[in-house]
């Protein structure tokens, strides 16, 4: 575990994402764009590996779900039906001294209370201050104001109100507004569900915590319809269907916590929310959401366009609109997750050294083959023949004859590599197979080169 204090190791972790290729400043060479994270081939690698782990158990493993990919840009009818035109906002303050702006709900103090009209309504207490320049909140903090959060653009030549659409702030609305279609192409029975991992957008007033608060973003979302009696059962089966991928990812469950999002906090469209938490190193916060959308948006969206959106049930001859079971996942906040709770320090061999605990399953490369020596061409010829044979049979393995044998190992420990296979004389001259060190203990064993595949994949799968 990281004996470091918790800001550093964000710190840390950030200069570790850059140095290593997993996460960059996004348009770093202009002086970076607030909100916005570009991923290196090791961090693509990671997003990647859980996007696969994620469609698989929903999607993959199950004969209920339909992948779907829909478009981001969406007809701006949508976003009026969905209620993001009317009520996606962040209340927005201004400080009148320094002119800075902040999400007023994030500030010190500041609490939801009812008003004199019994309406809900933010409240500022002594602590409340300007986090810029400290100046005393009710003194000089504006009013609140909703501050909506979609990206408007124009779609063709023409910029005027026919034309506005959004990115979209989540992924979910592609897949309500594709209902019919799946009913029409697919022929499902309830219960059925819609999944997608895609994009999102939101101008967040205050982006922060590194990958954990962005404007650019994806999201892995289910929609699952249920006959509107069924829902509890189904939303308690993907409560632990969501703990069982956090599994997956290898993260330590003991973080991971639930939160039931009492009345008056919870979206528009949800009658009941449960929030999966995470212990970053910044605090405990939400990873995923679980919630019950009911059948608010087939409703708005039959009212909306017209177009009717109820299911027949052949069976008990009944026609209703489905209710919708929601588990939506933030993946560049699962990434974060990943990546915080697998950062470690420990001293090995007398030195201290930081490595990525990751699970095989998520590490960008799960086997790193090594020459001992990079001037021995008879070691090199070797080790380049079994990186070959790896390779084959784990895509994932990477090839390492910079430096010397010890910085390799230091590489590889920090980028979460959990195998070395290191090739040495006693491999070539008494046929003696490689040594096998394990990331987490530094322990080295010898194999043989012919059980050698068959025992790294036991080993990472
Ligand atoms: N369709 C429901 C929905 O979008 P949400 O709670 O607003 O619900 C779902 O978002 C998930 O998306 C969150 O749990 C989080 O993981 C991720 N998310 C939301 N806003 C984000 C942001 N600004 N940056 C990174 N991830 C975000």
């Amino acid at each position: 575990m990281s004996n470091q204090t918790k800001p550093d190791l964000m710190e840390s972790l950030i200069s570790l994402c850059k140095r290593r290729g997993f996460i960059f400043q996004g348009s770093d060479i202009y002086g970076g764009l607030a909100g916005t994270w570009d991923y290196g081939p090791l961090g693509v690698a990671i997003k990647n590996n859980i996007k696969k782990l994620w469609w698989k158990r929903f999607v993959d493993d199950r004969d209920d779900m339909f992948g779907m990919d829909a478009a981001i840009l969406m007809n701006q009818n949508v976003w009026r039906a969905s209620g993001h035109v009317a009520g996606f906002s962040d209340p927005l303050v201004e400080c009148k001294k320094c002119k800075n702006r902040f999400r007023f709900d994030q500030l010190p103090g500041v609490t939801m209370a009812k008003n004199a009209e019994g309406k809900n309504s933010w409240q500022m207490s002594k602590e409340t201050v300007c986090p810029s320049c400290g100046s005393e909140g009710s003194k000089f903090l504006s009013e609140p104001r909703d501050f909506n959060m979609m990206f408007q653009t124009h779609v063709g030549a023409v910029q005027d109100d026919s034309s506005i659409s959004y990115l979209r702030p989540e992924t979910a609305q592609g897949m309500f507004v594709n209902f019919k279609n799946i009913m029409d192409s697919q022929h499902p029975k309830l219960p059925f569900g819609m999944a997608q991992i895609g994009k999102a957008f939101r101008n967040e007033i205050a982006p922060r915590d590194f990958l954990f608060r962005v404007r650019e973003f994806e999201q892995m979302e289910i929609e699952y319809f249920v006959h509107p009696k069924e829902w509890e059962k189904v939303f308690e089966d993907f409560r632990s269907e969501t703990k069982a991928f956090f599994s997956d990812l290898g993260l330590g469950m003991s973080k991971v916590h639930e939160l039931e999002v009492p009345d008056g906090e919870r979206a528009h469209y949800s009658k009941r929310t449960i929030d999966f938490e995470f212990d970053f190193p910044f605090g405990r916060k939400e990873l995923s959401g679980l919630a019950y959308r009911t059948d608010f948006d087939l409703k708005q969206h039959s009212e909306f366009s017209k177009v009717d959106l109820s299911y027949y049930d052949e069976a008990n001859k009944e026609r209703f609109l489905p209710h919708c079971i929601e588990p939506s996942f933030g993946l560049d906040r699962a990434v974060l997750a990943v990546l915080a709770d697998s950062y470690t320090e420990d001293s090995l061999g007398g030195e201290t050294r930081v490595y990525l605990k990751l699970s095989p399953a998520v590490a960008p490369f799960k086997v790193a083959v090594f020459p001992l020596l990079r001037n021995k061409p008879e070691l090199i010829k070797k080790a380049e023949e079994i990186f070959k044979a790896i390779k084959k049979e784990i895509p994932a393995a990477t090839f390492d004859d910079n430096g010397n044998i010890g910085k390799r190992y230091r590489r590889q420990d920090e980028i979460g590599t959990p195998y070395c296979v290191t090739i040495d004389f006693d491999t070539i001259e008494k046929g003696a197979g490689v040594t096998v060190r394990d990331r987490d203990s530094g322990k080295q064993e010898r194999v043989g080169e012919k059980e050698l595949v068959a025992y790294l994949k036991s080993k990472i799968n």
